[in-house]
């Protein structure tokens, strides 16, 4: 009987639980301006538990398609922790090994979750931040192409179609094509490219924000000061209907607040998103308009708890 079980057992791929996460309404929030709907898309929810689980799940399947990666190269790329992490397991479940140039500043929990998945890491320096990492990993391609499949997130175009074929669609059927903005951090900018591009095909009136940090030296893990970085090849600056610049602060008390007020347990992006997403929504409501904002909420704010801005909370006002 037991091997008739497990024959008949159909199981799934890890893999295939990418996607398909939970758009949540947040309506306990102080001060939410009435007649508009704030949701969030919590891409924590991945198995990975991130938004890049998304592109690195399409980046490898279409190597593997194309014959770029094939058994026996290692994968390689820089990232600032939750790329890595996607790579790491995937890997782990494909039998690909991983090597990944990160930035020394990555968070504790990240590096200790690529640690534990068997990935292989080249710490960078810390004030070259995302950008010291993209040199490093291309310094290493160079000195052995036929070693490496250099999966190049910024500029891998099945990085920005992995939400435009999983992201984009999710939110148009779980708003039943309600939105009328969307919310992002740029990164690779490819979630917000994807969902963007997407959505403006479905409806070319929905508005699309995207959301960086205001300063070169910033502490958002995964976002990037466009201006003074270098500009991922897949970034499209037309793209974008507004953009707006938050403060390391402002998105770091946003993580508490949303924790307290709403349950949901965010990371430092997420609140950048969610505190571009207030402004909005307030300027909506001065011109009287009804809107439903969609943010994106890359990772959980489990993935920070040993940063400075988490620690001694006991008394912490928000
Ligand atoms: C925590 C976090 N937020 C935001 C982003 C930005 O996403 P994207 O690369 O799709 O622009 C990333 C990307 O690594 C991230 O790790």
């Amino acid at each position: 009987m037991g091997t008739k079980l497990a024959s008949n057992f159909l199981g799934t791929n890890l893999t295939n639980l990418v996607r398909n996460t939970p758009l949540v309404r947040l309506s306990r929030f102080k001060g939410l301006p009435e007649g508009i709907a704030l949701c969030a898309k919590l891409e924590k929810f991945n198995p990975g538990g991130s938004v890049k689980d998304r592109p690195v799940v399409w980046m490898i399947e279409e190597a593997i398609r194309s014959g770029h990666l094939t058994p026996g190269k290692t994968i390689l790329d820089a990232t600032s922790g939750n790329t890595g992490i996607a790579y790491a397991w995937v890997g782990a479940l494909l039998g690909f090994p991983v090597l990944l140039a990160v930035p020394k500043s990555a968070s504790l929990e990240r590096k200790k979750l690529l640690e534990i998945y068997g990935a292989r890491v080249i710490a960078t320096d810390p004030l070259e931040g995302s950008d010291g990492a993209i040199r490093k990993a291309r310094e290493i391609y160079e000195a052995a192409p036929d070693k490496y499949f250099y999966a190049d997130q910024y500029g891998n175009p099945a990085n920005w179609r992995a939400h435009y074929e999983s992201t984009g669609p999710e939110i148009w059927e779980q708003t039943r094509g309600e939105v009328t903005h969307f919310v992002a951090g740029l990164g690779t900018s490819g979630s917000f490219t994807g969902v963007g591009r997407f959505l403006k095909k479905k409806n070319p009136d929905i508005r699309l924000v995207s959301v960086q940090p205001d300063s070169p030296l910033h502490g958002l893990e995964g976002l990037k000061h466009m201006e003074s970085s270098i500009v991922p090849g897949i970034y499209d600056p037309a793209l974008a209907d507004e953009n707006v610049f938050v403060s390391t602060e402002q998105a770091q008390s946003m993580v508490l607040r949303l924790a307290r007020e709403e349950g949901v347990l965010a990371g430092p992006s997420s609140g950048a998103a969610w505190a571009a997403a207030l402004q909005l929504a307030s300027r909506l409501r001065e011109n009287g308009r009804k809107a439903l904002v969609v943010a994106l909420f890359p990772d959980g704010g489990e993935r920070y708890l040993s940063e400075r801005f988490l620690e001694n909370l006991s008394g912490a006002k928000t």
